[in-house]
């Protein structure tokens, strides 16, 4: 700290100004003078995209290991995989001398149109926080930073430099910013890079709240906020919110710009001072962790496929698979010859090495012929010729393994997706190949929820192989030949069509805003809460095994919040494979003062089982698990009473059912004022206190006046208590003003007063 105050002290103005400010695409500015080095940063995600000229852009990369991309992670559930994967990107990074990674991204997945919902881990932001961490700390740990990305609310491609989502802020606290709250409470990244929408009309680049007020003061971020590229549009705006460093660079006018505005005492000095220390912090630390030497590509490229085969999600299987040995397979597909394993845009990686689906399926058929049609192009055009090659293949085999990937004109970073389906061509193909073959299995490979509806009762089986990384065609292979068995679980529902998704009506927004109409409602929160049917529910997926739930217990029926909650339950595999299955801990409020979700995933565990085996699951809720963000409060609070603990195999498959109690142990202000209801008075202890006796004296002379039961129909034809619980009080005793002492108005501000005195 010493040692970068004594460097601060000696840099110029000019020197501050651009430190902020980069000196090209992926580095830093450095000052030979002072001994500042350059910090070189580069995408991410799953893999290091390392430009070779790494002061330019766009001659291509360095060979690194494709990784498969976000939805595949998650779908493992994994936090120790997902923390090897960390340890293997930090070792790629030392190797290829890159000090920060531009990832992960923990954005929600609003709508399944998001282009790069492929880079996203989940609908749900415990679990996408959860693994965040995980891949931090991985990372960190072996001295190579994170950027932890998009902060905040940037869930679509649609004018994503410009969009101004307009996000309420309970569900902002709740939906869109827990999983950022977690990676940064729980693994403090080096880097933050803030989005380039805007958020409730400010870009995130200049969001005084969101950077400095949330992520810094609030959370306690230690690092450098970082635009994404091109996210900056009033260099000394965003400075003062909290941006301390714009990339890319060189941007000679914008270091000018700084300057300018410290001399004229329009941005204070001290301002510029703590960005530069920020960055100084991070362009130090990342030194202490030498650079060069190589990785181990084939080690790698093992971990791309273990992380591939428990990612990937068997989602319809009649028994075909695993795929018994046969005379004759037909492959069938585009991606069987050419691996379809990442998606489009900054997060593209120049792979150390790629297997090929075919061939990994030919290595594990035995003795079987296998023969291949190419199935569809890859454009949107339409070729009947492929269809029937695929047909007449199908006929005169066993089974056939139908590789399709969906093509990058359907699903990339940029834009976002127009529909939920294969193309046309996909389609038919599909149809045609299972009418004619009805031991048919369809590999899918996208990033994002498809919808099956018109093909997928005719199938035999369905694997979600999603963007698999560089290892996917093994993992592909293990799976459907059963050396592996599949374990991967969505991190997003499957919607049986668009027109059923949480974000329809308000997607993707117009005259430059989109509306977060839905709140709190995305994911399952929402096919839960309109009690609508889907396709795959979140955390479904199938395995080769089954598994009995039994024994489900609490640490205690009665908790203080404070103190949280264990659940553990006992699983057993009953089936005939060793498997993996991930455990999901559920919580329903009850009642409560605010509208809650029906259920809410606030817990799992996954756990590896022979045949036979019993294995007790543990996983612990803390305060977080009972509480929601109250918008009048300002802060996450949680309400006495009866809480639903829900176990469960997916979030449509709850086992088991607990009750628990929960005894808030909050001591909250008292937000009553002039406008508060007569439902809002009774239900504060200090409002009972006061407003208690004069309420009953109100409703004894309202029952006389206008023979108002509660209940009843009185005078006026109507329940007058049903009317009058949520009228401000001044409103109400307005009504009654003959019978009381004083003006309703003056009632009101004496009980103000006492209420205020109490609290
Ligand atoms: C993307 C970021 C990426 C950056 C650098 C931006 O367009 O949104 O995710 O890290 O470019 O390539």
């Amino acid at each position: 700290m010493h040692h970068l105050q004594s460097i601060i002290s000696q840099m110029s103005l000019e020197e501050k100004a651009s430190l902020c400010i980069g000196a090209s695409p992926w580095t830093s500015t450095p000052i030979q003078r002072l001994g500042v080095p350059e910090l070189i940063v580069t995408d991410g995600p799953h893999g290091v995209r390392r430009e070779v000229d790494i002061h330019a852009m766009g001659a291509g990369s360095l060979p690194a290991t494709c990784f498969p991309t976000a939805s595949c992670l998650a779908s493992t559930w994994d936090v120790e995989l997902i923390h090897q994967l960390g340890e293997a990107l930090a070792e790629e990074c030392i190797a290829l001398h890159v000090d920060v990674l531009l990832g992960p991204g923990v954005n929600m997945k609003r709508s399944p149109l998001g282009g790069r919902n492929f880079e996203y881990f989940s609908e749900d932001p415990f679990l996408a926080g959860e693994l965040a961490a995980s891949y931090i700390k991985g990372m960190q740990g072996k001295g190579v930073g994170v950027s932890l990305k998009h902060f905040a609310a940037n869930n679509q491609e649609y004018q994503r430099f410009s969009i101004d989502a307009a996000v309420d802020e309970r569900t902002l606290r709740e939906i869109y910013l827990p999983a950022f709250e977690k990676a940064v409470k729980n693994a403090q990244p080096w880097t933050v890079m803030c989005s380039y929408n805007k958020l409730n009309g400010t870009f995130a680049s200049e969001n005084h709240d969101l950077l400095t007020g949330i992520l810094k003061n609030e959370w306690g971020f230690e690092g450098l906020v970082v635009s994404d590229w091109g996210a900056v549009r009033n260099r000394v705006a965003a400075l003062k919110a909290g941006l301390d460093w714009e990339m890319p660079g060189p941007q000679e006018r914008r270091v000018k710009a700084v300057v300018d505005a410290v001399r004229s005492g329009e941005l204070p000095e001290a301002l510029l001072d703590e960005a530069v220390r920020r960055i100084l912090r991070i362009v130090f630390k990342a030194q202490e962790t030498p650079k060069g030497g190589s990785f181990a590509v084939d080690a790698h490229h093992a971990l791309a496929h273990k992380i591939a085969a428990e990612g990937m999600v068997l989602l319809k299987n009649n028994g075909l698979l695993p795929l018994k040995p046969a005379q004759h397979i037909a492959v069938i597909g585009h991606a069987a010859e050419k691996a379809h394993f990442q998606g489009g845009g900054s997060s593209h990686i120049n792979p150390t090495q790629v297997a090929v689906p075919f061939k990994e399926f030919q290595a594990r058929a035995g003795n079987a012929e296998l023969t291949y049609a190419e199935g569809y192009p890859t454009d949107n055009s339409f070729r009947q010729e492929l269809i029937d090659q695929a047909v007449s293949l199908a006929k005169t085999a066993e089974v056939a393994i139908l590789t399709i990937g969906l093509p990058t004109f359907k699903e990339s970073e940029g834009y976002d997706r127009a529909d939920l389906d294969l193309t046309d061509q996909q389609i038919a193909l599909i149809k045609a190949v299972s009418a004619a073959q009805p031991n048919t299995v369809v590999v899918l490979n996208n990033g994002a929820p498809l919808v099956m509806g018109a093909w997928i009762d005719g199938v035999a089986a369905v694997l979600e192989a999603w963007m698999m990384g560089q290892a996917g065609g093994a993992a592909i292979a293990d799976i459907l030949f059963g050396r592996v068995n599949p374990c991967g679980k969505l991190a997003e529902t499957f919607p049986l069509r668009l027109a059923d998704t949480p974000a329809t009506i308000n997607w993707p927004g117009e005259a430059g805003q989109v509306r977060y109409g839905e709140g709190l409602f995305i994911g399952y929160r929402y096919y839960d809460k309109k009690e609508l049917p889907v396709q795959f529910p979140f955390g479904y997926g199938l395995s080769y095994t089954t598994f009995a739930y039994s024994n489900p217990t609490v640490s205690a029926a009665t908790f203080k919040d404070v103190d949280g909650l264990t659940v553990t339950v006992d699983v057993t595999n009953t089936g005939h494979m060793a498997g993996k299955e991930t455990v999901q801990v559920y919580v329903h409020d009850h009642q409560s003062g605010l509208v809650r979700p029906p259920k809410e995933l606030k817990g799992f565990a996954k756990v590896e089982l022979q045949p036979g085996e019993t294995k007790t699951v543990s996983i612990p809720l803390d305060f977080r698990a009972f509480a929601f963000y109250h918008p009048e409060y300002k802060q996450w609070i949680t309400e006495s009473g009866e809480f639903y603990i829900l176990i469960g195999a997916s979030s449509a498959d709850i086992r088991h059912v607990l009750r628990v109690s929960l005894e808030s142990t909050l001591e909250l202000p008292c937000i009553l004022d002039v406008e508060s209801t007569i439902r809002e008075w009774l239900a504060d202890p200090r409002g009972q206190a006061v407003f208690g006796a004069i309420f009953a004296q109100f409703e004894a002379y309202s029952r006389q006046v206008f023979g108002a039961v509660a209940g009843g129909e009185g005078n006026l034809g109507l329940d007058m208590m049903d009317m009058l619980a949520d009228m401000p009080v001044v409103s109400a005793l307005s009504f009654v003003q003959r019978a009381l002492p004083m003006p309703a108005e003056d009632l009101v501000a004496d009980m103000l007063k006492q209420v205020h005195s109490l609290a």
